[in-house]
């Protein structure tokens, strides 16, 4: 490659990211910060000068995963005589960093996820280092200080990071040991990621944080504020027609979050709200802090601030002591929400978290049996919302071509993925589209305005 501009050398960075929204923007981050030092993406293991696992430990076999990957890449960095920078990013890396540079001891950088504003300084560490890089430590406030601003455009829908960690401490769950202790970034520093996103073409923003709600960052009046308070702001940002956020905890959803979804339009009426099991006894192992009717209830009231509110969950099939009277109550729990949409897992032990050497683990063959169930009603009730859609005229956020020539692709309120036939010109557009049918995981419809007007834009300020 030419270069007369006196940047550095062309190099060629492959990301790979699995898990959760957290990790693909931080994956973002990761290019953006190595840009400056000459890396452009790739897709070519073969091409590749760098190659980061960025990895999730909530899944199964996580851990295994990763080696069998790196054992790929090791014979891909020894076709290259060596010349390949290889990092393992991530909850896998933060929980077993040391595990990682002893049985594959061809990885230079071991990062966990707070130190990635530190990549370029490792990447060169690496490179006069004999042995990996190891940097699993929790500085959170350094890392956001730190971090280069989003260069990349994201598109029409964009992701910000706004809390991260969580000191909930779930029994079944990793996220306080991989991503450490809550914290909140500063809402000054939030807004103007906001409005380079929206500048950057973005029209609507979804919040990330491992335990959103918890949000509680400092204001420009120097006082901790609370997530509603932000949406509210965020709804003034000049060209953000959409607000969302996710992860949300039932425990931290406050009078004024829940305030916020009837009083500020621009906040979307889709809330994804794990509740893991319908039963109090379960619910009790989880070390959730709440029952069942405490979620019944907070869904009661966020459906009277927003009537036309659709909900989203995380269910666990099978945690330890589950029975089946348990399960039952987690299948009525279902029936008595309506969800539009769900994820559900079977339970599997995480080393290092309390649920893993409980008693009473649950046969396999239960847990399966259980989470067909329990699948097998959320699909159901995903169908029937997606077909209660039909006949309605709904605010689509046009993100871009269809599958096919003359197709265009956009997402609800709701955020069901609708298909209709429209020119490209209305990407990024916010038009009304008529819904002519629902299907298991999409809609389709028809631009419901002549075409004259369909240009207009239904919800902006
Ligand atoms: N086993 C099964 N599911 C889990 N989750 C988290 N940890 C486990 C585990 N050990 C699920 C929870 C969480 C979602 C992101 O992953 O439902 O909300
Ligand atoms: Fe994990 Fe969510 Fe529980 Fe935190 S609140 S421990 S992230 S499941």
């Amino acid at each position: 490659m030419t270069d007369t501009t006196g940047t550095p050398a062309r190099k060629r960075l492959l990301i790979r990211t699995w898990g959760c929204q957290m990790n693909v923007y931080d994956s973002a981050r990761m290019a953006d910060v190595l840009a400056p030092l000459g890396y452009a993406p790739t897709e070519s293991v073969e091409e590749a000068d760098m190659v980061i696992l960025n990895t999730c430990h909530i899944r199964e076999k996580a851990t295994e995963k990763v080696f069998s990957d790196l054992g790929r890449l090791r014979e891909a960095k020894q076709a290259r005589g060596g010349e390949m920078v290889i990092a393992v990013a991530g909850c896998v890396a933060q929980a077993e960093g040391a595990e990682i540079t002893a049985r594959a001891p061809w990885v230079d950088i071991v990062l966990g996820p707070q130190s990635y504003h530190r990549l370029p300084e490792m990447v060169a560490r690496a490179a006069r280092a004999a042995g990996a890089v190891i940097e699993t430590e929790f500085p959170p406030e350094d890392k956001f200080d730190h971090l280069p601003e989003t260069a990349a455009p994201q598109g029409v829908t964009a992701f910000l990071t706004i809390q991260e960690g969580c000191d909930k401490f779930c029994s079944f769950c990793v996220v306080p040991y991989t991503r450490g202790a809550e914290y909140s970034r500063p809402v000054a520093a939030i807004l103007a990621e906001a409005r380079r996103l929206v500048a950057l073409g973005a029209r609507e923003i979804t919040l990330l944080g491992q335990n959103v709600n918890a949000f509680h960052g400092e204001g420009p009046d120097g006082r901790a504020w609370g997530l509603g308070r932000l949406v509210r702001s965020l709804a003034e940002v000049e060209g953000l027609a959409r607000i969302r956020y996710t992860t949300s905890h039932p425990r931290d959803m406050d009078e004024d979050l829940i305030a916020a979804h009837a009083e500020v339009p621009a906040l979307m009426p889709f809330l994804h709200l794990p509740v893991q099991s319908g039963s109090d006894r379960v619910l009790r192992m989880m070390n959730r802090g709440h029952t069942a009717d405490d979620y019944l209830r907070l869904v009661e009231r966020l459906r009277a601030a927003r009537p036309d509110l659709a909900l989203s969950t995380d269910i666990i099939a099978g945690h330890p002591g589950e029975t089946e009277a348990d399960h039952a109550a987690t299948m009525a729990l279902i029936r008595a929400v309506g969800f539009a949409q769900a994820f559900s897992f079977k339970y599997s032990a995480r080393p290092g978290t309390p649920a893993a050497t409980m008693a009473g683990q649950v046969e396999e063959a239960a847990k399966d049996a259980r989470l067909a169930e329990i699948q097998a009603l959320l699909r159901e009730q995903q169908t029937a919302f997606n077909r209660s859609r039909a006949g309605m005229v709904a605010d689509v956020l046009v993100t871009g071509p269809g599958r096919h020539p003359g197709q265009m692709a956009g997402r609800t309120p709701w955020l069901n993925p609708v298909h209709f036939e429209g020119p490209e010109s209305l990407a990024g557009r916010i038009v009304p589209v008529k819904i002519l049918a629902g299907h298991p995981n999409s809609l389709t419809g028809a631009l419901a305005a002549p075409l004259h007007d369909q240009s207009r834009e239904r919800d902006a300020a």
